[in-house]
């Protein structure tokens, strides 16, 4: 009854008025598989006008709330979306600023010229120290980019060794003398921003061999890995994709994009139909841009190693009236919230490539989450979308497929839904979808494989101008809203997207699962197989003879072994506690893989340092047939195997569940 109810509104919804197109979705949780990385959803913040001086840092005896001078509404603000890592300090200032001046008593810190924004005299108050302060108030990671353009090899390496060294050192004893006794462990660090341009006008050929060089020397110290970030290319340069990927890819750890979408130079808000159509399109240009990108990148690495990193996206639009040009301070409307879902939604759907973003930029520049005047705030649109679209973070990430009506503006087209969608960790699927016809409505048929929705609600972002934007004087012109125009029905689910609109549905429903194993008697342990032989990836043990096999209480190399060219297989069933998603995780030096139900889910093969890599799962409680590939070739040797699951953390997979 309640499913009759629910079609007959979608269909008076539906009739009532005229322009109505139909599209449909396919919401496939049959493969469930990758997970969204959370710094997808990261920002960048640059020493560009009003960014960090006057957004961020309003020093401790500002009359404006601060903790440590630091804005409180702007950290309180950031945190409700949970911004997970934060590019510093550009951009193009990063190829200028040295390091060493930001640190120590403020009063000692020598000026600068800003010389890529305004011109202004940049007296570096705001330093590692105080950006630190920030992402820890913040509750985010910190991503650096470091100075290849005009620094040293001796510069960047020292950088490094300031932040993360806890050994004795002339470095950590500068850090202790200004204040931090203990290291804080930057994981991210860019080797140089568009070295291509601004960051020192460089040919692939020749950024190849600087990366390599500074990389050298960003060390690792103690836990803290360095996490290389090349420089990437701009938009369609995929011959500097190809040249970096050929002569660099084995010493880093991602690579950077960046896509503008620019208009023709008016200001946010100034803009018909042609604008928002033009815009729109640009932004939706990261689709072909990361699929041609990636394309490349998996020629070199089809393991998809190498995180692509889009640490620099957004719209670009002329400056508001009466601000500094090189500050570019930029409204922020409903297309500017169309263009970031479009693009998040984009960023989703390449999650096995794509492994964090970064938006250009977090305050008062470009497409900002935060516009502040004085002691005011106002939060725009694309906050708004990054606060509907945080539920991906971290989520598992489950195909769409859209067939979508054209949005056909003159002579040209796009089309006019798009869509992503993930689990979370309570097993409710999320799904984001927009509708960038400013005409028409969109009724999205949605079906489902493997999965039966029992229910829907949702938010809706939209406005009745496509100009629509929140000001000081008029916060809340554009702000998310109850959604009512979804219905599940007999075949899945029904959606009426108001023209201009981004709809983020919360479904509850049942997964078709895998039924477990039937298993009528059980033995404690694994099975596990001990061979021999030179490899650099995991072997095909079927095809080989093992020299000795028993049985093992958990996934720990025999005792036994060779040392050196050996490997080992385990054969088991594990005994899942309760429905919903699980995480195992192979931790190995060298190759390791993880498999459930016959399905590869923990992939870290090859021949390596201990390094740990995951796949996520959904399971039925009971029991479900496991198996653990490992190799070692020479040097070190590790494997653990270790699992998360519902209302548990990480931990070793524990003998007591698993049998033979
Ligand atoms: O985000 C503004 C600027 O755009 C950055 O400094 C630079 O990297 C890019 O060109």
């Amino acid at each position: 009854m309640k499913k009759l109810i629910a079609v007959i509104f979608v269909f008076l919804t539906f009739s009532l008025h005229a322009q109505i197109q139909t599209d449909s979705i396919t919401i496939d949780a049959s493969n469930l598989r990758t997970k969204i990385n959370k710094n997808i959803y990261g920002q960048f913040s640059e020493h560009l006008g009003n960014c960090i001086y006057g957004g961020i840092w309003v020093g401790e005896n500002s009359k404006i709330p601060n903790t440590n001078g630091i804005r409180k509404d702007v950290v309180e603000a950031l945190k409700r979306i949970r911004v997970p890592v934060l590019r510093w300090p550009g951009g193009c200032f990063a190829d200028e600023y040295h390091w060493k001046d930001g640190i120590g008593p403020r009063v000692n810190r020598p000026a600068m010229i800003n010389t890529n924004w305004g011109g202004v005299t940049e007296d570096n108050s705001f330093g590692t120290h105080e950006f630190l302060e920030f992402c820890r108030q913040v509750g985010c990671e910190p991503y650096f980019t470091g100075n290849v353009g005009s620094g040293t090899v001796q510069e960047l390496s020292q950088w490094v060794e300031y932040v993360n060294s806890d050994n004795i050192s002339p470095m950590t004893d500068l850090r202790k003398k200004n204040g931090r006794d203990s290291s804080w462990g930057v994981k991210y660090w860019g080797i140089g921003n568009e070295s291509w341009g601004c960051g020192g006008t460089m040919r692939p050929e020749f950024y190849a061999d600087q990366a390599k060089r500074y990389g050298t020397y960003m060390r690792d110290y103690g836990t803290h890995k360095v996490f290389k970030i090349a420089c990437g290319p701009s938009d369609e340069d995929y011959g500097w994709t190809e040249t970096i990927m050929k002569n660099a890819a084995d010493q880093i750890n991602g690579l950077s994009l960046h896509h503008y979408s620019f208009n023709d130079g008016r200001t946010a808000a100034d803009f018909d139909e042609s604008g928002w159509f033009d815009v729109l399109k640009k932004s939706l240009k990261l689709e072909e841009l990361i699929s041609k990108h990636s394309a490349i990148m998996d020629r070199y690495d089809p393991q998809k190693r190498i995180a692509l990193v889009v640490d620099e996206w957004g719209t670009w639009h002329g400056v508001e009236p009466g601000t500094n040009q090189g500050f570019l301070y930029q409204q922020n409307t409903l297309r500017d919230a169309l263009t970031a879902a479009g693009s998040l939604n984009i960023f989703n759907n390449h999650c096995d490539r794509v492994k964090m973003a970064n938006i250009a930029q977090m305050i008062n520049v470009l497409q900002a989450m935060i516009l502040t005047k004085d002691g005011k705030m106002v939060l725009t649109p694309t906050y708004h979308v990054f606060d509907m679209f945080k539920v991906h973070q971290n989520a598992l990430w489950v195909r769409t497929s859209v067939k979508s009506q054209e949005y056909i503006f003159g002579k040209d087209h796009i089309s006019a839904v798009n869509a992503s969608a993930s689990i979370d960790d309570q097993g409710k699927l999320h799904m984001t979808v927009c509708n960038i016809d400013p005409k028409s409505r969109q009724r999205i048929i949605c079906k489902f494989i493997k999965y039966s929705a029992a229910s829907v609600s949702g938010k809706i972002l939209t406005a009745n101008e496509m100009n629509a934007h929140n000001t000081f004087d008029a916060p809340t012109a554009v702000y998310p809203s109850d959604f009512s125009g979804a219905a599940v029905t007999s075949s899945g689910l029904e959606v009426v997207l108001p023209p201009m609109s981004l709809v983020a549905l919360e479904i509850d429903g049942t997964y078709d699962l895998s039924p477990p194993l039937q298993l009528k008697t059980t033995e404690p342990g694994v099975r596990y197989e001990y061979y021999e032989g030179q490899w650099k990836h995991i072997p095909d043990f079927d095809s080989l003879t093992a020299l000795q096999s028993g049985v093992a209480g958990q996934f720990v190399i025999p005792e036994k072994n060779s040392g050196e060219d050996f490997g080992v297989r385990y054969n088991g069933y594990i005994k899942i506690p309760a429905d919903g998603l699980y995480t195992f995780y192979a931790n190995s030096d060298d190759g390791a893989s993880v498999t459930i139900d016959n399905t590869l889910i923990a992939d870290n093969d090859g021949q390596h340092a201990p390094k740990e890599e995951s796949g996520t799962i959904m399971l039925k409680s009971g029991f479900h047939k496991i198996q653990v590939g490992f190799f070692q070739a020479s040097g070190g040797k590790t494997l653990d195997v270790s699992f998360d699951g519902p209302g548990f953390a990480k931990q070793i997979v524990p003998s007591r569940m698993l049998c033979h």
